[in-house]
C-alpha cells in the first residue's frame, strides 16, 4: 500500500516534467560544480572551496565514479540528486545525503541551486519537491536541511513545503593568536583534569544534543579522559587539547580544541546554561594563546547563547545555519506551474 502511494506520487513529477531527471554520477559532477560555485559565490568559504575542488577531481576519477555509481544510496556524499536540465546545459541541481544513525535512515537536502536567470519560475520547488520524494520513496525516518538564517527567499520556499524550524546553529571563526590574553579578567586556566569530565559531559550534551548526532556525531573518544581513549586517539593520530576554568577549585567551563584533517579545526564549549560571561572569554582566549601556531580554529554553538563572551575573545560569526525537517507526507509540487 505504501509503495503504491509514494509511486503515484512521485512517478508523475518525473514524467510530467522534462527538464527534471536524476543526477548522472558519471556524467554531471563537473556541471553540478560549476553551477554550486556561481549560485554560492557570496557565502562560500575555505571549506566549501575545497568540496567543489573534491567534486571536480571526483568528476574525473574513472575508478571513484565506478565505486560511485554503486554506492550512491550507502555513501555520506552528494551521490544522488536530481538536475533540472535545458538544451544540454544544467540550469539547477539538488543532492541528497543518506546518513544512518541509531537504526534509522535520515536524507540530507543539499546544494539546491538555480542559475540566476532561470530563478522564480518554480524549477528550485519541482527539485526540492523530487528530492523530498526521493527519500520518502525510499523510506527514510527524517528529511533534512540546512539553510542560512540570512537566505529568506530559501526558507520561505522550504516552510512551503512542510519544512518546520528545528534550531539554529552559528559558526564562529578566530585565528589563533600569541598575544591573545585573558590576564585582565583574573580568571585561573589550567589543563582539564579527569575529575572536569563529569560537568562537561553534561554541559556537552546539552549543547551538542542528540537530535543533531545523526550528522554531527559527538568525537566523544576524543573527549574523554583516561588511558582508553588515550590509546584510542593515539592509534588514530588524533590531536586534542583541553583547558579548564575553575572557580573556587570548581570546574566552571571547559573548551576543547580537536584538529581536523583537511578542515578547519575545531573547539567544543562546555559551559553551564546560565555560567559567568567572563569565564568563557577568558577560556577562549586562553585557547586562541595556546594553539597560537594552529590553524583557524572554529566553533559550532546554539544560535544567540553566551554571543557577548564568545565576541569578546575574538571570534566572529561566520553563519548560522537554521535546521529544518520535513513534516510533509505529501509535497504538493503544484503550487506554481513550471
Ligand atoms: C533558493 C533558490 C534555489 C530558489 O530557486 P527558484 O527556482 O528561484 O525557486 P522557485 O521559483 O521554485 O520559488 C519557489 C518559492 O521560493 C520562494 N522564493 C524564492 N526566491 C525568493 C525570494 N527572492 N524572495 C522570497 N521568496 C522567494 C517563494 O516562496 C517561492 O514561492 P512561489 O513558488 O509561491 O513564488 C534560488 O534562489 C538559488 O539558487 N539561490 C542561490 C542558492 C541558494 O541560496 N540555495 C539555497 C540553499 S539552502
Amino acid at each position: 500500500m505504501y509503495n503504491t502511494c509514494i509511486a503515484a506520487i512521485a512517478t508523475p513529477l518525473l514524467v510530467r516534467i522534462p527538464q527534471l531527471r536524476p543526477l548522472n554520477i558519471v556524467r554531471d559532477l563537473p556541471g553540478v560544480a560549476d553551477l554550486v560555485e556561481k549560485c554560492f559565490a557570496d557565502t562560500m568559504d575555505a571549506d566549501g572551496r575545497t568540496y567543489i575542488q573534491q567534486m571536480r577531481r571526483a568528476g574525473q576519477d574513472n575508478v571513484f565514479l565506478r565505486w560511485a555509481s554503486s554506492a550512491v544510496e550507502t555513501a555520506s556524499m552528494p551521490l544522488s540528486g536530481y538536475i533540472w536540465e535545458e538544451k544540454g546545459d544544467i540550469i539547477g541541481n539538488v543532492s541528497l545525503i543518506p546518513y544512518r544513525h541509531a537504526r534509522k535512515k535520515y536524507y540530507l537536502i543539499a546544494n539546491v541551486a538555480v542559475r540566476p536567470e532561470y530563478r522564480n519560475r518554480g524549477i528550485g520547488r519541482a527539485l526540492t519537491v523530487a528530492a523530498m520524494q526521493h527519500a520518502k520513496q525510499r523510506r527514510a525516518d527524517e528529511t533534512w536541511l540546512h539553510v542560512r538564517d540570512d537566505n529568506p527567499g530559501a526558507i520561505e520556499l522550504y516552510r512551503s513545503l512542510g519544512f518546520v524550524d528545528v534550531t539554529r546553529r552559528t559558526t564562529w571563526q578566530a585565528q589563533p593568536d600569541r598575544n591573545a590574553s585573558a590576564g585582565s579578567l583574573g580568571i585561573v586556566v589550567t589543563r582539564r583534569a579527569a575529575r572536569d569530565w563529569p560537568a562537561q559531559e553534561t554541559w556537552l550534551r546539552r549543547l551538542y544534543p542528540d537530535l543533531l548526532t545523526w550528522y554531527q556525531p559527538m568525537p566523544w573518544n576524543s573527549l574523554r579522559p583516561g588511558l582508553g581513549p588515550a590509546l584510542y586517539r593515539f592509534m588514530s593520530d588524533y590531536d586534542v587539547r583541553h583547558w579548564v576554568a575553575r572557580t573556587d577549585s570548581i570546574s566552571s567551563a571547559v573548551v576543547s580544541w580537536q584538529a581536523m584533517a583537511g578542515r578547519t579545526n575545531r573547539l567544543w564549549i562546555a559551559v553551564p546554561p546560565e555560567g559567568n560571561e567572563d569565564i568563557l572569554t577568558a577560556l577562549l582566549l586562553h585557547a586562541r594563546h595556546e594553539l597560537f601556531w594552529r590553524e583557524k580554529i572554529s566553533l559550532d554553538f546554539p544560535a544567540g547563547q553566551y554571543n557577548t563572551s564568545i565576541e569578546a575573545a575574538g571570534f566572529h560569526p561566520h553563519r548560522t545555519l537554521l535546521w529544518m525537517k520535513s513534516n510533509e507526507t505529501s509535497p504538493d509540487e503544484n503550487r506554481k506551474s513550471i
